[in-house]
């Protein structure tokens, strides 16, 4: 049954099928010229966006904000668990309660898992998990299926038959778990797991996908994982989710995707993506700056992406999506070339 978006939280990627998807992303294609500042759209005028991140953030709280923003909302916001309440003991419940006053609809990210439906039960607003510790990231999967759709499209490939090489740690990396329950909606993928043994993606996930009759082939050799793969998709050691940093530092600088690598394993027009960010610090590097100039690389088209899809969650969540032109003009400020 497609998602009936009105008034719905957005907790997890399993409240998705392929319609409900494809709406998603036709709602986010219609905001183009919105993010590219050719048009200003005023549909959400007076609506508030609670942006409630008690973990760090940078792409995800900033593009949530401006993708309100771009629909004409205000927003509030708190950065980091030390500035809330909730490091003087205030529960989920209460924080929700108290929030839900205050927003039409609430982002929320916080390390624990399970964390962003226990709020959502007790908001009187929609929310949209923003990140609950490492279970999952439904707007960056969604974010990063639009993204591997339209470069799939320009090269006249499709989602369905592609072949994915995910990389790292795929034990704690939220946005490849969300990314490999939205994958199981599609037909006939090859995904190559590429990371190192205690870092595999947890079996159930491979479980439903080998259930939804793809093939999922594990590997702790880069070049020999990356062959053939239409799409790579690099992740960082998420040090955040381990014991100690002594611990993560093991798993670091396993896997390292660079411009020489890519060119002995990848096919000439493999598309690199990353959910970022890349850890730079020299004992990591899992995507070396040697790439940057590679035509490629499309973690920029990710990051600008992700406007789009949050203003299209937003547009459906508030069914606003039939009145965007109503309120909409042209720009006229000098507006530079983003995309
Ligand atoms: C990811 C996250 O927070 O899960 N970042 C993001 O939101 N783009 C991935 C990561 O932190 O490694």
């Amino acid at each position: 049954m497609p998602l009936n978006f009105v008034g719905s939280h957005i907790l997890s990627v399993d409240q998705f099928d392929r319609e409900s998807i494809e709406r998603i992303f036709a709602v986010a294609d219609q905001m183009i010229p919105y993010a590219l500042r050719q048009r200003v759209t005023r549909v959400l005028e007076g609506a508030i966006l609670g942006n409630m991140f008690f973990e760090p953030s940078t792409r995800t709280r900033v593009s949530f904000g401006c993708a309100w923003n771009l629909l004409g909302g205000e927003v509030r916001e708190t950065t980091g668990l030390k500035a809330s309440a909730l490091a003087k003991g205030e529960s989920f419940y209460d924080t929700a309660r108290v929030l839900s006053g205050y927003s039409d609809l609430i982002v929320m990210r916080h390390e624990k898992m399970g964390s962003v439906a226990e709020f959502a039960e007790a908001s009187r607003v929609p929310v949209i998990n923003g990140g609950d510790g490492a279970n999952e990231h439904p707007s960056q999967a969604l974010l990063d299926l639009y993204t591997i759709g339209r470069e799939l499209t320009d090269q006249g490939k499709t989602i369905d038959g592609m072949r994915i090489a995910l990389v790292g740690d795929l034990r704690y990396g939220r946005a490849v778990h969300s990314l490999c329950k939205l994958l199981g909606i599609y037909k006939d993928i090859t995904l190559s797991l590429i990371s190192p043994e205690a870092l595999r993606l947890p079996e159930s996930y491979i479980y439903s996908l080998r259930m939804a009759g793809h093939q999922v082939i594990e590997s702790t050799d880069l070049g020999q994982g990356l062959q053939s793969a239409d799409i790579v998709y690099v992740t960082r050691t998420q040090e955040e989710r381990f014991e100690s940093p002594e611990e993560a530092l093991r798993y670091k600088g396993l896997f390292r995707l660079n411009q020489a690598v890519y060119t002995e394993y990848c096919e000439p027009n493999t598309v690199i993506m990353h959910p970022l960010p890349r850890d730079t610090r020299a004992e990591a590097n899992e995507l070396d700056n040697d790439l940057n100039d590679n035509p490629n690389l499309a973690i920029f088209r990710q990051t600008d992406n992700g406007v789009l899809i949050r203003m299209a969650l937003f547009a459906l969540i508030l069914d606003v999506a039939d009145q965007i032109e109503q309120t909409s003009r042209t720009v006229n400020w000098y507006t530079a070339k983003r995309f």
